[in-house]
């Protein structure tokens, strides 16, 4: 194995270290416990891990982490309520509503999700998937970063990986990642926090003609298409640094969107699946918390 293996895991424990005495400090000061109340539609086994994982990461950084489950069956209505009833609530500070939705099959309506992600109020969307929060992070002037590209961001800051002037390519265009990861990295120095910025981005995509081709021209690869292992080892430039951003359940095995075992012969650094990108999406979820909570009740 030629690749550096970036520890994501180890990362995201240091950021959840840092958010925790955080916390304490902001609590210290006669802030109010951060709290994040996660919606969570139907019985989605997957959905149901993450949901559990994400209260226990609260509870460890002394954030209250509820969660309010509903049945399949929920109509629309009911659930742009349940959402409302939550801006409206100062005790929560966070809101995340936990994708996907149940479809149809269910005996509930189908679920318009983009109408239920506008519902919540950007100033409590630790997600940032509201159009007002996307429309800052376009802008260049963020409140809240979307929490997988937010934690890509900090393994590259955090394993002194400069991007700047690199040729980044993101393959994935979803609202999720790919699109705003591919703006954070083309972002001016210090837009997004950190020093990981002024790369040149390409996004490719399912369509993309000659894919391998534009991976290869990478220094940094990003996958994030959600195809397990679409990513080849001759997909990779030698030395390049490798981020999988995939989480694909594969005959009982999670794999990523590269082929590890044969990037990491051409990378010369890389994200395992799991513990390389997974951990930080909560560990950013916690810091997007405390940041919502400190925004509704500024201290000093
Ligand atoms: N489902 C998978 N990833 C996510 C995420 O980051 N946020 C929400 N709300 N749902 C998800």
């Amino acid at each position: 194995m030629g690749a550096e293996l970036l520890d994501g895991k180890r990362v995201a424990a240091e950021i959840r270290e840092e958010v925790a005495e955080e916390v304490r400090q902001f609590v210290q000061s006669g802030g109010p416990k951060p709290c994040l109340t996660a919606v969570l539609v139907g019985e989605d086994p997957a959905s149901q891990v993450y949901v559990r994982n994400k209260s226990r990461a609260c509870d460890k950084a002394g954030i209250e982490g509820r969660t309010l489950r509903l049945p399949a069956s929920t109509q629309q209505r009911q659930l742009v309520d349940t959402v409302a009833g939550l801006n409206a609530d100062p005790k929560v500070h966070g809101i995340l509503v936990q994708l996907p939705l149940p479809s149809d099959g269910n005996g509930g309506s189908g679920f318009d999700e983009r109408a239920i992600l506008d519902t919540v109020d950007p100033m409590k969307d630790v997600d940032a998937f509201s159009p007002v929060n996307v429309g800052l992070l376009m802008q260049g002037r963020p409140r809240f970063l979307p929490c997988t590209p937010h934690g890509i961001v900090q393994l590259l800051h955090r394993q002194n990986i400069s991007v700047a002037g690199k040729h980044v390519v993101v393959v994935g265009r979803s609202d999720i990642v790919g699109k705003p990861m591919a703006m954070m990295l083309a972002q001016r120095d210090g837009t997004c926090g950190r020093e990981v910025a002024n790369a040149t981005v390409t996004i490719a995509h399912s369509r993309t003609a000659d894919l391998g081709e534009i991976c290869r021209s990478a220094d940094c690869l990003i996958a994030a298409v959600g195809v397990p292992q679409m990513i080849r080892g001759d997909m990779i430039r030698p030395g390049a640094v490798v981020i999988d951003v995939g989480i694909n359940r594969v005959d009982d095995k999670l794999v990523g969107d590269v082929a590890f075992d044969e990037a990491k012969e051409v990378a010369g650094a890389i994200t395992p699946v799991p513990g390389g990108v997974g951990p930080l999406t909560i560990a950013m979820l916690l810091h997007n918390t405390l940041l919502a909570a400190r925004l509704q009740n500024p201290t000093d």
